[in-house]
């Protein structure tokens, strides 16, 4: 294999980070299951910390699944608490570092208290440009997916689309991560090797980083690794290697 024109040790330029773990962090030291979500909250700082630091422009954050409803109530009223007060503490964060902060997710389901801080949270931070913090709230991909599909389908029924003149973009541009280039490198931790309904249309191409670190044990000392280790994959889109590896029209 030619060395010749193989990329360089390149960063990402969205991660998304599946943040599992939480309660079995918790559990092992005898912990309740809020514990661990409470330290989960000092990882989220140092990733987003050390993402800005780098000028990685996009970073996701799998918060809150649309199947996480399903938890024991106490538990879910928890996470809604943490996240009103990150929302909150975080902010003077965010405006400092001129991070601009997202919501990918079917939001309107969150209560109204938590919608309340986002809507502030997110139209505080509108005009920032050095990162985006996009926060997956009630997300679910297939979810997303089937609201876009909805979307499309009454542009169609309104005639203002034609169904065969949908292409992948539009439908790109329809979902909540319109904007959002797709992610390069998706980080699990915590051992599970799935993606629980994560970035579905979005990780088409995407490289991923497992680790078994649970989530409130993630630091900048992971993140870095999990980054080093993208920048030794070869992503090569269909093609072959020499022709991944060449620059565009050679
Ligand atoms: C991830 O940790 C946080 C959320 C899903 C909200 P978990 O709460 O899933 O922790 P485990 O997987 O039970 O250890
Ligand atoms: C995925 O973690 C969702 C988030 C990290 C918010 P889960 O703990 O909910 O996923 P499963 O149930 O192990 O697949
Ligand atoms: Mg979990």
């Amino acid at each position: 294999m030619t060395s010749e024109g193989s990329a360089p040790p390149s960063l990402p330029r969205h991660v998304a980070i599946i943040m599992d773990g939480n309660g079995r962090w918790a559990n092992l030291r005898g912990l309740p299951r809020v514990e661990g979500h409470r330290m989960g909250v000092r990882s989220v700082r140092a990733v987003v910390e050390c993402a800005r630091e780098l000028r990685i422009p996009c970073l996701t954050l799998y918060a809150f699944s649309l199947e996480n409803w399903g938890r024991p109530e106490p538990e879910v009223i928890a996470l809604m608490t943490l996240l009103k007060e990150f929302l909150v503490s975080e902010l003077p964060l965010l405006l400092r570092h001129r991070i601009r902060l997202r919501v990918i997710g079917e939001t309107t389901s969150l209560p109204f208290a938590v919608r309340q801080v986002l809507e502030h949270t997110v139209s505080a931070t509108a005009g920032n440009t050095e990162m985006t913090l996009t926060l997956g709230l009630s997300y679910a991909g297939r979810n997303e997916i089937v609201r876009a599909a909805r979307r499309l389908a009454a542009e169609a029924a309104d005639g203002k689309i034609a169904p065969e003149e949908i292409t992948e973009e539009m439908f790109s541009t329809r979902l909540d991560t319109a904007g959002i280039p797709d992610p390069d490198l998706v980080i699990r931790t915590s051992g599970e090797l799935r993606i629980s309904n994560f970035l579905l249309w979005q990780s088409a191409y995407a490289e991923f980083a497992f680790t078994d670190v649970l989530w409130p044990d993630f630091g900048k000392a992971e993140f870095l690794q999990a980054l080093e280790e993208y920048s030794r994959r070869h992503r090569r889109f269909g093609l072959t290697t020499d022709q991944a590896v060449k620059p565009p029209g050679k």
